[in-house]
């Protein structure tokens, strides 16, 4: 009974300590698969993935998240990367799951990564958005964000936003904001499709091939025994703009994001001749902001 009692109160502040800090991939992560292929190294401050022959490896956040800004810092496997897929996203479980996903398909070297973007609620998908990025993902490392609120999935590179799927549920368009979400990351083979169309297939004489996560941060609201803890000052609707919850793109960060959409995106389903077709999805016809 004592016992209980004292994991109970190691459990709340377990749950406290995890709320808005800093993470810690010993403390906020494990493995998922991978058998010895994903490490934590530098003191839970770094996490590596690795790919070879045999398999890939992967990774979860303990905590499961009900809104949030997660942050995290990838360098992405340099040289010939063709057919290896990384990944980094936000999803809940079960059929009519919430996905909020960054994919970033490997290239042979030289040639540009291509950065996927999706966004599933009630396990409906099928909105992609693809990119190039405007530096190499491989030299360093550079920060990838998902703003997730009531009203908005907002998707960042090094604090540029590059998508905006906003909350039109008014207008019969579901929206990711019920069911509880998951961090998740990995590195896996798909050279049956990932690189050129599946045309390109991986060089194994490079493997193994390494991904690197650093500067995990989830400022976040965490589900715990079917309770919702945000950090404190989250919903204080006095802080307008100071916090993630309210965050929506100024003006100014509205035409960042349009700047890279002209420049680096290179699919877009509500512009995708075979979408157009078979008729759009009713937040492709909402007519942009004209600002
Ligand atoms: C790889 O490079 C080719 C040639 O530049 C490009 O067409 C393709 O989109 C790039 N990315 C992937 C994932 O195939």
């Amino acid at each position: 009974m004592r016992t209980a009692v004292a994991l109970g109160v190691l459990a709340a502040m377990a749950c406290l300590a995890a709320v808005a800090q800093a993470g810690n991939f010993l403390q906020d992560a494990e493995m998922t698969w991978g058998d010895g292929r994903g490490k934590v190294v530098d003191g839970g401050r770094g996490l590596d993935l690795t790919l070879d022959k045999t398999s890939g490896s992967g990774f979860q956040s303990k905590a499961e998240y009900l809104f949030g800004k997660i942050d995290m810092q990838i360098k992405l496997v340099p040289g010939n990367s063709a057919g290896t897929v990384t990944t980094f996203y936000l999803s809940s479980q079960g059929s009519a799951h919430d996905e909020i996903d960054f994919e970033f398909l490997g290239n042979v070297t030289g040639e540009p990564y291509t950065l996927h973007t999706n966004v599933f609620a009630k396990g409906e998908g099928k909105r992609e958005q693809q990119f190039r990025l405007w530096f190499d993902p491989t030299k360093a490392f550079h920060t990838y964000s998902i703003v997730w609120n009531p009203q908005h999935v907002i998707f960042a590179v090094d604090g540029t936003p590059i998508r905006d799927f906003k909350n039109h549920e008014a207008r019969g368009v579901s929206f990711p904001k019920n069911q509880p979400m998951r961090l998740y990351a990995s590195l896996w083979n798909a050279d049956d499709w990932a690189t050129q169309g599946g045309r390109v297939k991986t060089d194994w004489s490079h493997a193994p091939f390494v991904a690197s996560f650093r500067g995990f941060n989830a400022d976040a609201c965490v589900m715990s025994g079917g309770a919702q803890r945000c950090p404190a000052g989250t919903m204080d609707a006095s802080g307008t703009g100071s916090s993630w919850w309210n965050q929506e793109l100024s003006d100014m960060s509205y035409r960042r994001m349009r700047w890279v959409q002209r420049k680096f995106m290179i699919y877009n389903y509500c512009t995708d001749p075979k979408r157009v077709a078979e008729g759009l999805p009713a937040e492709c016809k909402i007519r942009l902001r004209s600002k």
